[in-house]
């Protein structure tokens, strides 16, 4: 990869953007139309929402105004933990298309898997709301579809139970979560790692290690950690609401990292998961 828009090739035969622009807790509608408009404007193609973010019709209204063709635009939007089962599904995508003001999204993804700890049948309803993604897909509404926060076990019980793979799978990836099972497994059956919150949260940006790599580079640590995602394959969706930043965050082409350096980074300790751990959430409860 050489510049932001190069492309992953993904397993349907479509190509997406390799850095994402991220959106979440960007609701302020002001305030996701100006950062989407400012990130198309610095360069970013690949826009990352979902339904429960808030800010769909900000996202749609700022790429329309862009005067970007559509097909140059990746956006991708998610199926959220309330909308599981066929049905709910099918009525969340249409949804999405409204707010968005879209005729169809580059790719929709199942935000989170319902998990064992809330269902016995756990497997039946990502089964199920699968079905509708992959009705969607037939459908034209959606050209990619995939999943989010699914585990290995997560993603051998949808295999069983499918028909169209998932392309993606966007979880949470960052020096510290490094989520090694789900990636390799990922690797090994053609499916594109996502990482959400590639910098940790900003909470990264002040580690000793991380530091003394980014001054190696005459980098910044979120550059180390954008940089450390590509270099092993993963699509990086860093966010900002601040435009110095987004650029920041483009700029990370002209360097690349020693193995000796991503080593060190794979040798850290891999306990610092911010967000929900997917067996463990009780959010996914209709
Ligand atoms: P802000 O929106 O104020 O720029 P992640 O993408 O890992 O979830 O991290 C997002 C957080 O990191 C946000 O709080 C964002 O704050 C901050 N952030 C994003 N890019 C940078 C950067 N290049 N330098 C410092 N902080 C950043």
């Amino acid at each position: 990869m050489n510049r932001p828009d190069d492309k992953f090739a993904l397993a349907d035969g479509n190509f997406i953007p390799c850095i994402g622009f991220g959106t979440y807790k960007i609701e302020d509608p002001g305030v996701a139309y100006r950062s989407v408009a400012d990130a198309l404007e610095v360069g970013y193609r690949h826009i990352d929402t979902a339904a429960i973010y808030n800010n769909e019709k900000s996202v749609g209204a700022a790429v329309r105004d862009s005067g970007i063709d559509r097909k140059d635009v990746f956006v991708t939007t998610k199926v959220w933990a309330n909308e599981l089962g066929y049905d709910r599904a099918s009525r969340a995508i249409d949804a999405s298309l409204k707010r968005l003001g879209m005729d169809y999204v580059d790719m929709c993804l199942i935000h989170w898997p319902a998990n064992a700890k809330n269902y016995s049948d756990w497997q039946a309803i990502n089964a199920d709301t699968w079905r509708a993604l992959e009705q969607a897909k037939m459908d034209g509404k959606v050209k990619t579809i995939g999943v989010s926060n699914f585990l290995v076990s997560h993603l051998t019980s949808l295999e069983e139970n499918c028909r169209i793979l998932p392309a993606v799978d966007q979880i949470e990836y960052h020096p510290g979560c490094l989520n090694a099972d789900t990636v390799g497994y990922c690797k090994a059956n053609n499916i594109l790692v996502q990482a959400w919150s590639p910098i940790g949260r900003g909470r990264l940006l002040g580690d000793h290690l991380l530091e003394g790599i980014a001054h190696k580079y005459n980098k910044s640590v979120a550059q180390i950690c954008i940089k450390f995602a590509l270099a092993n394959g993963v699509l990086p969706l860093p966010k900002s609401t601040h435009k110095d930043r987004m650029i920041q965050n483009l700029d990370v082409f002209d360097f690349e990292l020693d193995w000796t350096d991503i080593g060190d980074i794979e040798s850290m300790e891999d306990n610092r998961r911010y967000g929900s751990h997917p067996d463990e959430q009780n959010f996914c409860v209709l």
